[in-house]
This record gives structure tokens, sequence and C-alpha cells, in this order.
């Protein structure tokens, strides 16, 4: 048994810091600050910081039959998620991201390999039939998936199970594709600010999640360093930021997840879960890439005084 699935894209991620802000085409080399090679991808490292905070959690997504596919299985192993179900696909290599890290700002290229081919159907039913709740990140990398997600996310709320969903950015900058109707089959949904916006159309991020709130029972959204905020029965709950000099901000939103359902799967009330994954964001930056920093559910209760 197990509290929380999550499905959707796992990749490494090429963190290279203190990118130029001019880059050197031209076959010119350049030295940066630092560079690395971590876990990536938004499901992976939600599914990270769960498996971190408690909770028991698998993970299903699709990767390449290479060293990148095997070294994103060991890693989300090594930090405690199943992997059993995951699907490995012999035809494409795995996803992988770079991503150039400028001051707070970040740069992201994803290549994006097999995750446009996961599909609900990759999800072994009796895995589903085994959760609490399902986690969906990155709507709009894995079209198959998001074409399945209404019908899905209905039929397993109809069976007890809770669902949320992190669309992450949409890289067409379109922001359709059917994304409203798999929201009305989502109890929590988790956009940040500015996807907050892009998903409504509206121009006030206090706007945009009441708005969101017309079509899921839960919306969350991310402020950066601002904290969060939730709309619940007709009233903005807030959570302020905690403070954190971040090495990079890598997977902060990832964590939040984590952070958020860690805390409203355990029967927090909806203040402590948005206060417990501010503190999961925040910590989350004090290591390079999404997981290096995660916090326990200790350390993250201590940070906002709740341990
Ligand atoms: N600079 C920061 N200082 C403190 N906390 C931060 C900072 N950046 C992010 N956080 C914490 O992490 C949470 C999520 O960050 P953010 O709003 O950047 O999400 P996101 O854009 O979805 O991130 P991601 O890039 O992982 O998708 C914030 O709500 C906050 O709690
Ligand atoms: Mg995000």
């Amino acid at each position: 048994m197990f509290d929380l699935l999550v499905v959707g894209d796992a990749n490494p991620d090429v963190i290279v810091s203190g990118a130029p802000s001019d880059l050197p085409f031209g076959q010119k080399e350049r030295l940066v600050e630092s560079g690395a090679i971590t876990l990536g991808g938004s499901a992976a490292i939600t599914a990270c910081g769960a498996a971190r905070l408690g909770l028991r959690t698998a993970f299903v997504g699709r990767v390449g039959n290479d060293g990148l596919g095997r070294f994103v299985l060991d890693a989300m192993a090594e930090r405690g998620v199943d992997t059993s179900g995951c699907v490995v696909d012999h035809q494409l290599g795995t996803a992988l991201t770079v991503i150039l890290v400028r001051d707070a700002d970040r740069a992201i290229l994803t290549a994006p390999g097999p995750l446009p081919l996961l599909g609900v159907d990759d999800v072994d039913p009796g895995l589903a039939a085994a959760t609490r709740h399902v986690h969906v990140s990155s709507y709009f990398l894995q079209p198959r998936l998001a074409a399945g997600l209404p019908t899905w996310f209905h039929e397993l709320r109809q069976r007890g199970v809770t669902t949320s969903l992190d669309t992450n950015d949409d890289p067409s900058g379109s922001w359709d594709g059917g994304v409203g109707e798999a929201i009305s089959e989502t109890d929590v949904v988790l956009p940040n600010e500015a996807e907050a916006l892009a998903l409504t159309g509206l121009g006030d991020v206090v706007a945009a999640c009441r708005r969101l709130a017309e079509l899921s029972g839960l919306p969350v959204v991310k402020c950066g360093a601002d904290g969060a905020i939730a709309w619940r029965n007709g009233e903005l709950i807030r959570a302020p930021g905690v403070a954190a000099q971040p090495v990079d901000t890598v997977g902060a939103g990832d964590s939040f997840n984590a952070g958020f359902l860690a805390g409203w799967l355990g029967g927090r009330d909806i203040t402590e879960s948005l206060r417990l994954a501010a503190a999961c964001g925040s910590l989350s930056t004090r290591g390079h890439g999404g997981t290096e920093a995660q916090p326990t559910l200790d350390e993250a209760l201590s940070a906002i005084g709740l341990a």
C-alpha cells in the first residue's frame, strides 16, 4: 500500500551555474562557476521529496534503455521511491534537461525523449488501486498522459483516491489542450504564479487563484520567495516565504508540492499544509539540484516552529 503515486517526468538535469547572459555560440568556450548532473523532472523530484518526508511513495514514468535512464531510476530508488512500475522505452533515449543558472534566474532546455509517449495505460491498475493519492506533474510535456487525465482522475476519485496536478510551464505558450477539464477532476492544483496567470488569462495572482477554485477543489499557487496562497470556501489563505539564501532554486516548486501533500495527506489543515510546503520549498534551495537538500518532516516542521 502506498500513500502517494507520482506519475510524470524523470530525467537528469545538467545544471550549469554562472552562465553568461550572451551564450557563446560560434564555437567559443567559456568557463563557468560550476556544473553538476542531478536527478530532475518535476514528478521525480516531487516523489523523492515525499519519500524524504515519510510518505510511502511510488513513481511511474518512461525512461530510455540507457545509462541516463538507469541513473534516474537508481537515484529515485536510493531515495526510497518504488520505481518498479516504470516503463523502459526501447526506441527513445531518456529525456535530458540542461539548466543554465544566472543569479536568481534560469534558462531551461529540455529534450523530451520518451516523455510525450507516457500514458495512463502505462500505469498498472494494481498500483493505482494500492494508493491513497495520485499526483501528476508536467501536463504540457506529456500530451498522451494529458489526454487521458480527465477520465482517469474521474475514475480514481470515484474509488476514493484523491488527485493533484502541477501543470508546470507550457513550452508552446498556448495553455489550452483541455487543461481546464483535467483541473476540474483535480482535488489540489499546484501551479506557480506565472502558470496560474497563464492558465486563467488574468493579471492578478489572487484573482487567478480564486478563478481556479471555480474548477478545482483546492488551488495552491506558489509565489517564489513570497511563499504561497490557496483559496478555500471563499477564503484566501496565505503562507509567508521561509527565508533562504538559495544555492539554486531548481525544483523548489516540486519540493513544495511534496510538502503540501505530506501535510494534507497527513491530516493537517490547509494553513499548516501550506506553511509546511513553503518550508520544504525553501529548504530545498540549500543545495544544488532538486533533491540534494530536501528536508525530513522534522527539519521542515522545525523551520516553521511546528516541531
Ligand atoms: N528564493 C527563495 N527563498 C525562499 N523560498 C523560496 C525561494 N524560491 C522558492 N521558494 C519556496 O519554494 C516554493 C516554490 O517555488 P516557486 O514559486 O519558484 O515554484 P516553481 O516555479 O513551481 O518552481 P519549479 O522551478 O520547481 O517548478 C515557494 O512557494 C517558496 O516556498
Ligand atoms: Mg513548478
